[in-house]
Formats: structure tokens, C-alpha cells, sequence
């Protein structure tokens, strides 16, 4: 008979760091909708900030959190976050985690944007976060159990409120329901809302929806992130170009030459991603192309390696030293309230890594501090889950063939049209008509099928779990009638310093207030 101690939904950073703190002491399971190697933690190039370089400081690296994040965070969080997460990397690298070195043994600690010291660690040039998931994946021992292709589409809860298990359904339409002292969404963002994205495609914000649903909160959903630079394909995209291009010395040009940071702000390519995503947007609204110049990189391609690559298999020549490139969606700042130790507004639930607000990121994220977050986070809760009690579950694993299906939902739109919408109207710069046009289209939308979800195929499930993290950020980015960080308006254009603006958006689904 199956029962766990803990379920972990997802298999980034986060979720790996809490097994493996927790696999000699608990009973782990990782449930992942794909391979265990689909996150955006696998994809992460840049690398993890964390200052341990000779001239940096807690209190440096905090400040530049908080200035990217404008203003919209806790400095106490901020600061707790980032000494932690020091302490954590310095551990990593006494351990033998492999961060690249210079050829005199240093770290080599590159720079990217807002930040005011060199202090990124990164493996295997731009491929950080595949180095750092092989070395996590290869530490967890056979205690873990891993389930791969089963999607998380519903949290059980008991008659107490209490979350106790999940159900999963595989690509084949059979359903599985697992029980748990402790439920952990991880399950990542929701980058790949948006048809330009640097996200896998299946962080598609999951577990802030399932979270939702089951009534916890969530906050702060109108803060979303475009990273400036992704490899542009003609309105498509081929991946990310990392900030750590720019660390290097490369510089925007639009397609007259002009370098289109000048005179904006005083960091040029390396001001806060919001600031320099808008910028471009502009130029490409106007017509015109823009293109990282990679001219000013030394020895770019064994630096860049998977960049490198990534721009060969697209036909992208580097011998002109220009990459074209355009902003796309890349961080949720928001997303399901937890307090310092992960644990949710539920019983039970808790959530870490990019699913999770913890009031690290505020408005804006600060680059390469995302790993650093789930290191944390991960070491956190698998403190508080090591010493909290156990609760009996009346009910155990089991899995069945799904039922005749009786009523099939009836679903108007698609994917790819819901991810076009969002970026055309909840994108990069919004509006209040754009938004309230927007938020009719999903209102109209609307299917009735919660109690019916055992019924429906993965698909139609996945379309309504992006459909309601659709509905959020669209009424959060409505009710903020300011620009800050990640959520820019048109209308309003300026950031309001009265103290509603300083507080964040609560959301909760009414039927559990
Ligand atoms: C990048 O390499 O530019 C992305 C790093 C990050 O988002 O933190």
C-alpha cells in the first residue's frame, strides 16, 4: 500500500533540492508531467547570483534585488533570502557542484543586468542550468521515487480543508490518485502563456492554478517578466539569448546602427530587464529590427556554446556578429503566497521555485536570482517538513482506467490562440482596453467542467489549468492602474508611490473564501 511522506509536483531546482535534503529521512515522491529534465531550471544559461565574489557583500547584492524589484518587496525577506542563499552556494562549491573557474582556479563570477558586481556563477558557459540538474539528479538515491509523464491535474483535500494527496492522469487518459502527509507544487512558472517565450512549454503555470482552485491565495500575477533578448525568428522565437551576452559586452542596435540604450538609463544593455524590454518594444513597434551585436564578446563561442548552437540550428550566421532579437516572456513574479518556509494559505500545500511568491522578486525579478530563490526555498522546507508532524489519511494510492466519458467539455479556442491573445493584450505594454477586451474573450470562454476533470483528456484539462492563470493575470494587470517593474501600462505610465500601489494584489477563489 503507497503512501508519502511527501509529493513534490515538478522536478526543477527547487523541487530537486527539497528530495534530496529530504531522501534519507522521508518517504519522497517527484511526480513530473514530462521528463524529469523539462523545467526551466534545465533550460537556465546565465547561471545562479549569489555574492561571494572579494568585493561584494549581502547588502549589495541585497539593494540590487530590491532596486530591479522596485520596491515591491520586503527588505527583511530580501535580505534572509539572500544570506541563506550565500551560505547555500558556498556549500555547493566546497562540495564539488560544478561552477566554471578561470584558468588560475577563481570562480568566474560574470555580470548581468542591474546588478552592480560581478557575482553570477554559471557551468558549463550558458549551461548552467543543465549541469546544475544533472549534479542534483545524480545525488538523489533510489529512496526517491520519480514518476515521469503523469500530470498533477487536481489536489485532493480532506473534510478538514486539509490537502492530502493528488490526482494525476497520464498521456494515455488513465488516472492515478496518490495520497501525502505533505503536498509541494513546483511546478514552475507560467512563461509559456505567452506565444513568445523563453520557457519550456510546459511550464504553463500548473500548480498557481491547481494552488487556486483549491483555494489558496495567490498574489501579485500582474508582475510578469520579458527578458529582453530572445533569438528572434521572424514573430517566432529559438530560445534565449542569455543576460550574460550583454555581461560580456555586447550592445543593442537596431537595424540603422543606433545603440537604442543610449540615453535611456545610465546601465545601458544592462539597466533592469523591464526597462530595457520596453525599450526594444518600442523599436519593433516602429518598424524597425533589433539585433544584439555580439561584436565586442572575446572568444564568444566557447563562451557560449549552447548559444552558439542554438543560433546555428536556426540558420542564424555569426560572422557578422549580429543576432537578431526580440523581448519575450521569461518569469512570473507572482504567484501562489507562501511564508518563509514555502507553506501556503492550505493545510498541507506548500510551494516552491517559480510557482511560488515569496516576496523575494517584487515587481521585476533581479537576473540569476530564480535558482538562488529555489536552492533556498528547497533547503526551507525540507527543514520545516523534517520537523512537522505527521497526520493520518484515510485514503491510499490507487489507479483506474478513466470512465465512459459522458459529457465532453466544449472548448472554443486553442493553445496557440490563448498564448497569442496574452501576448498581444497582457504582454509586454498593456492597456485598459486591450486588457478589459481580453478578460471578455476568457470570460466568454468559460467552461463548466471542475467536477468533470477526471473525464476530460490531458489536453482539454491543460487549456483550462492556462485558462485560469490567464483570468488572474489578466484581472490583477487590471486593477494596477500604474506601471511597476513587470507590469507596464500605457495608461498609465507612471509608478504611483501612494501606499496602494505599494501592496500587493491578493486573489482568492471565491467558492473557498
Ligand atoms: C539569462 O541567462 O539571461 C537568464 C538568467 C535569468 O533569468 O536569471
Amino acid at each position: 500500500m503507497l503512501k508519502y511522506d511527501v509529493i513534490i509536483a515538478g522536478s526543477g531546482i527547487a523541487a530537486l533540492q527539497l528530495a534530496r535534503r529530504l531522501q534519507d529521512q522521508l518517504n519522497v515522491m517527484i511526480i513530473t508531467k514530462n521528463h524529469v529534465t523539462d523545467s526551466n531550471s534545465y533550460l537556465a544559461q546565465g547561471g545562479i547570483a549569489a555574492p561571494v565574489g572579494k568585493k561584494d557583500t549581502v547588502d549589495l547584492h541585497v539593494k540590487d534585488t530590491i532596486i530591479a524589484g522596485c520596491f515591491h518587496q520586503s527588505p527583511e525577506t530580501v535580505e534572509n533570502v539572500i544570506r541563506d542563499g550565500k551560505r547555500i552556494i558556498e556549500c555547493l562549491i566546497n562540495e564539488g557542484a560544478p561552477f566554471d573557474r578561470r584558468s588560475e582556479g577563481n570562480l568566474a563570477l560574470g555580470i548581468e543586468g542591474a546588478h552592480s558586481q560581478p557575482r553570477i556563477l554559471h557551468s558549463g558557459g550558458d549551461q548552467t542550468g543543465k549541469y546544475l540538474i544533472e549534479y542534483f539528479l545524480a545525488s538523489l538515491t533510489e529512496k526517491v521515487r520519480l514518476v515521469q509523464g503523469e500530470m498533477v491535474y487536481e489536489l485532493i483535500r480532506n473534510e478538514r480543508g486539509r490537502c492530502c494527496g493528488v490526482k494525476t492522469k497520464k498521456g494515455d487518459g488513465s488516472i492515478a490518485s496518490y495520497a501525502a502527509h505533505h503536498v509541494v507544487l513546483a511546478t514552475g512558472g507560467a512563461g509559456s502563456l505567452y506565444s513568445v517565450s523563453s520557457n519550456a512549454p510546459e511550464v504553463t503555470g500548473d500548480g498557481m492554478a491547481l494552488a487556486f482552485l483549491a483555494g489558496a491565495e495567490l498574489t501579485d500575477m500582474e508582475f510578469i517578466q520579458f527578458h529582453p533578448t530572445l533569438l528572434s525568428l521572424g514573430g517566432k522565437t529559438g530560445g534565449l539569448i542569455s543576460e550574460a551576452v550583454r555581461g560580456e559586452g555586447a550592445i543593442l542596435i537596431n537595424d540603422a546602427g543606433d545603440r537604442i540604450m543610449e540615453g535611456i538609463h545610465p546601465q545601458m544593455e544592462l539597466a533592469p530587464r523591464h526597462i530595457v524590454a520596453e525599450r526594444m518594444n518600442k523599436e519593433i513597434l516602429e518598424g524597425r529590427k533589433v539585433f544584439l551585436d555580439i561584436n565586442p564578446v572575446k572568444d564568444f563561442e566557447s563562451k557560449f556554446p549552447s548559444i552558439t548552437n542554438m543560433c546555428k540550428h536556426h540558420g542564424i550566421s555569426l560572422t557578422q556578429g549580429k543576432i537578431p532579437v526580440t523581448p519575450g516572456c521569461h518569469f512570473t513574479m507572482g504567484g501562489i503566497v507562501t511564508d518563509e518556509d514555502g507553506k501556503t494559505t492550505v493545510e498541507g500545500l506548500y510551494a516552491i521555485g517559480e510557482a511560488a511568491c515569496t516576496g523575494l522578486h517584487g515587481a521585476n525579478r533581479l537576473a540569476s536570482n530564480s535558482l538562488l530563490e529555489g536552492l533556498v526555498f528547497g533547503e526551507r522546507l525540507a527543514r520545516h517538513l523534517t520537523s512537522a508532524e505527521r497526520t493520518e489519511n484515510s485514503w491510499t494510492t490507487s489507479y483506474r482506467n478513466p470512465e465512459q466519458r459522458q459529457h465532453r467539455p466544449e472548448i472554443t479556442f486553442t493553445r496557440q490562440e490563448l498564448k497569442e491573445r496574452m501576448m498581444r493584450d497582457a504582454g509586454i505594454i498593456r492597456n485598459r482596453v486591450d486588457l478589459s477586451s481580453h478578460l471578455e474573450w476568457l470570460k466568454a470562454q468559460a467552461f463548466t467542467f471542475e467536477e468533470e476533470l477526471d473525464h476530460m483528456y490531458r489536453e482539454e484539462i491543460q487549456l483550462y489549468l492556462m485558462w485560469v492563470v490567464s483570468m488572474l493575470i489578466t484581472q490583477s494587470a487590471l486593477l494596477r492602474t500604474e506601471s511597476r517593474g513587470g507590469h507596464i501600462r500605457s495608461d498609465y505610465p507612471i509608478e504611483n508611490n501612494e501606499d496602494w500601489f505599494k501592496r500587493s494584489l491578493f486573489l482568492q477563489n471565491e467558492n473557498h473564501q
